[in-house]
């Protein structure tokens, strides 16, 4: 396959490219796992950051983007499609699946290897106000969580400062410490980082939980499922081929552009999500 770009005039013109999305700049946390572990893929990034924060709007709403982005990544052509937005999986990945015969590989709380990690007994789970309301980590509770505490903590405004870039101010420092206090203090020796936004606080997190806590970010298990489910159905792209990443927003192209350069470390450009 040739290098996909959007201005082919072809009708598909990521035809075998892998579509991930989020509701912005978080997912990104994801990308980058699966650019280290597929490294021959091509990858079109959505940041659908016009409609974020996900995680303070209504359920119908997220359904709504998630199918709307996900159409249109399928056609473009795109052989899978990643949800690198926990939010989005809770709510509206049973959605997009039921629409899309393309496999689905979708980012969810690491609520089962917490509680596989846990000595203290207890767990806390960082995420979106949506995400820890959702039936979906109900059921992730329920099944894996039965003989352990594990404490849900919604972080609203974080998604927010990270959409800014603004990891490292006091501000961030002084809602992070809101969040993560009440969990250290009832005991949590492991936090899950429950939204793909997260791990670009990851620094700040670990100093102020201290280094016995572990953080969990299930990003690396995400790119590992999608190897495994794209060598059982469309398959994978040679070794032959060097990948590449094209980046769309529903958001301010200017701004993102220059969000997403800084978390991903390297110029990029970003195009409007037609
Ligand atoms: N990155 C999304 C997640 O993993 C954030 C959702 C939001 O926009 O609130 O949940």
């Amino acid at each position: 396959m040739s290098q996909p770009t959007a201005s082919s005039t072809t009708a598909r013109p990521f035809q075998g490219a892998i579509g991930v999305f989020d509701s912005g700049v978080g997912g990104l946390s994801v990308l980058r796992a699966i650019r280290a572990a597929l490294p021959h893929e091509h990858l079109v990034y959505v940041a659908d950051s016009g409609h974020a924060p996900y995680g303070d709007q209504s359920e119908a709403h997220i359904t709504q983007r998630t199918l709307t982005v996900g159409n249109w990544l399928a056609e473009q052509g795109v052989k899978g499609i990643t949800i690198a937005c926990n939010t989005a999986t809770v709510v509206a990945a049973k959605a997009l699946r039921e629409q899309t015969h393309l496999p689905v590989v979708a980012i969810e709380p690491a609520i089962k290897p917490a509680v596989a990690l846990t000595r203290s007994g207890v767990v806390g789970v960082l995420a979106t106000r949506q995400t820890v309301q959702s039936v979906a980590v109900a059921r992730l509770m329920a099944l894996y969580g039965a003989e352990k505490r594990i404490l849900l903590q919604g972080c609203p405004g974080l998604v927010e400062l990270v959409e800014r870039a603004d990891l490292h101010s006091a501000e961030t420092e002084a809602l992070l410490r809101q969040f993560i206090t009440p969990l250290l203090e009832q005991g949590a020796d492991i936090l899950v980082l429950g939204c793909t936004h997260y791990p670009f606080l990851r620094d700040t997190i670990q100093r102020l939980a201290g280094q016995s806590v572990t953080l969990l970010d299930p990003a690396e298990a995400v790119a590992r499922e999608l190897a495994r489910r794209l060598a059982d159905s469309s398959g994978l792209t040679p070794h032959t081929e060097q990948g590449s990443v094209q980046f769309f927003t529903s958001g301010d192209v200017a701004q993102v552009q220059t969000v997403m350069s800084h978390l991903w470390d390297a110029p990029l450009t970003v195009r409007a999500l037609p």
